[in-house]
């Protein structure tokens, strides 16, 4: 399987200190109370309706919109990141989720969308200056290797098997912030766009 491959898509970044001080003010509040997790997480876009967006029970409950909905101020904020969310093979954006790492993230796999989907199948995007630096890791086995990916900063978006590989964080990098891209794949355009990444990072790509 293909684990882990730089995105052939050029793109725009926001300023990391305008995204620090959003997530700083606008981040859930009661995410370790509710589930433990501890890095700053901040919704700024759901299919979910949500009227507190500092809330995870809002953020995570099971009510759905039929509109994708940005939370306030966030297009004219971040337009960079909803020209990202544009420009990748999503037929349905479920959300957009800014995240802050604090603490270290343990080896796990997440199994929950685009299960079965052509392999690597979850985006996200490194938005600050952490390029090819070590922290974020891939693993075949919970506590086998780890591979270090190399992100890049001319292609700061890559793409990773997150429900069959393992994969975690081991050292926390000041103010580290990444994009996590939630949604359902257009499969033809996807598959295409992986396929010309793999070909055009071959010297980047982790397989197992
Ligand atoms: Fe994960």
């Amino acid at each position: 399987m293909i684990a882990y491959t730089p995105i052939d898509i050029s793109c725009k970044i926001p300023e990391h200190e305008l995204l620090v001080d959003y997530i700083e003010k606008n981040h859930i509040t009661n995410l370790k109370d509710q589930y433990g997790y501890t890095s700053l997480l901040c919704a700024i876009a759901s299919k979910n309706l949500i009227l507190n967006w500092q809330d995870a029970n809002d953020v995570f409950s099971n009510r759905t919109n039929k509109e994708l909905t940005f939370a306030p101020g966030v297009t004219d904020i971040f337009p960079e990141l909803i020209d990202i969310a544009n420009l990748l093979p999503f037929k349905d954006i479920l959300g957009l989720v800014l995240n802050l790492h604090t603490t270290l993230l343990e080896s796990h796999r997440d199994d929950l969308l685009n299960l079965g989907v052509y392999s690597p199948e979850r985006y996200n995007v490194l938005l600050s200056p952490h390029y090819e630096q070590d922290s974020f890791f891939i693993s075949k086995e919970k506590h086998g290797e780890k591979h270090y990916p190399k992100i890049l900063k001319e292609y700061p978006i890559y793409a990773f098997n997150n429900n069959e590989a393992y994969h975690g964080a081991d050292i926390v990098l000041d103010k580290r912030v990444i994009l996590i891209l939630i949604g359902n794949l257009d499969e033809q355009k996807h598959i295409e766009l992986i396929n010309r990444s793999v070909e055009k990072f071959k010297d980047y790509v982790i397989r197992y």
